[in-house]
C-alpha cells in the first residue's frame, strides 16, 4: 500500500553534514520526497512531535538535543514506506543498529547530549512508527499545500 511517513534529520546529522548521505539512501531505495524543509523547533513544537515522552524520564534530554540545531524534515512517500523507513533506520540504540542501517552506520559517534543530570540518546534520524503517529506528525510539520505529487521516471515499474 503506498503510505507516507515523516522523516527528521535530527540536529546531529545536520551539523555534522551529513544530510545527503542520508537523503541518498531514501532515493537509492526508492522513496520519493513529496515535501521537505529545514526548521528549528523550540521547546513547544518538541512537546508536540514528541507527545508520546512528555512523561518519560528522558523527556528533557530529549528536547534539549531535538532543539539543539535544525532539522531537515521531510515526508517520503513509497510502498509500505512507514515499515520500510523504521528498518532503514535501525533501532533506538546506535550501539544496537545494526551494521546497514542509518543509525548502525553513521551513529556511533553520537552517544549522550548532556541536559543536567539528563542525557538523550543521540541518533541522527526519527521516523514514524504506525500509520497513526505518521498521519499525526505530517499534519504537524507541513502544510497539505506543501506537499507534492508528481511521477518519477521509474514510477511506471510500481503498482
Ligand atoms: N531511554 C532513553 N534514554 C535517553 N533517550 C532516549 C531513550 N529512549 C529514547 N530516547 C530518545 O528519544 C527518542 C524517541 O524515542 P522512541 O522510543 O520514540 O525511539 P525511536 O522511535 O527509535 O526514535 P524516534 O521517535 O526519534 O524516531 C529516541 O530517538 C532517542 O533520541
Ligand atoms: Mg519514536
Amino acid at each position: 500500500m503506498i503510505e507516507q511517513t515523516l522523516v527528521l534529520i535530527k540536529p546531529d546529522g545536520v551539523l555534522r553534514g551529513i544530510i545527503g548521505n542520508i537523503i541518498t539512501r531514501f532515493e537509492n531505495a526508492g522513496l520519493k520526497i513529496v515535501a521537505s524543509k529545514m526548521q528549528w523547533i523550540d521547546k513547544d513544537f518538541s512537546k508536540k512531535h514528541y507527545s508520546e515522552h512528555l512523561e518519560k524520564a528522558f523527556y528533557s534530554g530529549l528536547e534539549t538535543y531535538i532543539t539543539a540545531g535544525p532539522v531537515m524534515a521531510m515526508v517520503l512517500e513509497g510502498n509500505d514506506v512507514i515499515e520500510v523507513v523504521r528498518k532503514m533506520v535501525g533501532s533506538t540504540e546506535p550501539k544496537t543498529a545494526l551494521p546497514g542501517t542509518i543509525r548502525g552506520d553513521y551513529a556511533h559517534i553520537s552517544t549522550k547530549h548532556a541536559n543536567e543530570n539528563k542525557k538523550s540518546v543521540c541518533n541522527l534520524i526519527h521516523a514514524s512508527s504506525n500509520i497513526q503517529d505518521a498521519s499525526r506528525e505530517i499534519m504537524l510539520w507541513f502544510d497539505p499545500r506543501d506537499m507534492y505529487t508528481y511521477k518519477r521516471s521509474g514510477d511506471e515499474w510500481m503498482e
